[in-house]
């Protein structure tokens, strides 16, 4: 018998850095909206880190590029995460797993986090295979060099990783 988890899990919590979003981070975020009600896509700002995009960009990345996605919203925290989901009032977070290099990092993470909050479950959905490899630092140097990565992220954030090279070459 197959468990339909929409009549169990309403909304997920989809957190991460997002700096900036992949075509992979896209799929796992279409994947996660067909099969919950709510998918609550959340970018983490942690002021003791240096993005490439501020967290304005990246949020607007991210609604720019689900806007085909009625149930998708765009949120934002810092902090736990813990502490965030615990807000939401929401019980499972959602993770995207390219290949075994992501497995230790996921697992410990999943793990405190369930220490943290019993009640609170980490979901892993498996990376399609033609994003298994892509990643944003990767879609970084290959934009800061030069390289194409239209096939890597969605056209805004393309455009976007343009104009950011662009203007720190030309010193703005
Ligand atoms: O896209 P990323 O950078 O892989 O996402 C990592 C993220 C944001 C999910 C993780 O770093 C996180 O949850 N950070 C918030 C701080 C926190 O709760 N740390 C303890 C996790 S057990």
């Amino acid at each position: 018998m197959f468990i339909d988890l929409k009549e169990t899990i309403l909304e997920v919590i989809y957190p991460g850095s997002f700096d900036p979003l992949t075509n992979g981070h896209l799929d796992i975020i279409e994947r996660a909206a067909d099969k919950f009600e709510r998918v609550i896509v959340s970018v983490l700002n942690n002021q003791k880190k240096t993005y490439l995009f501020s967290l304005q960009e990246r949020i607007d990345m991210l609604k720019k590029s689900v806007s085909h996605l009625k149930n998708v919203e765009i949120d934002n925290f810092d902090g736990l995460l813990i502490d965030y989901v615990n807000e939401k009032k929401c019980c499972m977070i959602i993770r995207g797993l390219r290949a075994v290099s992501d497995f230790e990092y996921e697992m410990l993470m999943a793990i405190a986090n369930k220490k943290l909050n019993p009640c609170v479950e980490t979901l892993f959905l498996v990376s399609a295979s033609e994003y298994s490899f892509l990643s944003s630092s990767l879609v970084k140097e290959i934009s800061g060099f030069g390289g194409d990565v239209s096939s890597m992220v969605p056209k805004y954030v393309e455009k976007a990783l343009n104009k950011k090279f662009r203007e720190e070459k030309n010193g703005k």
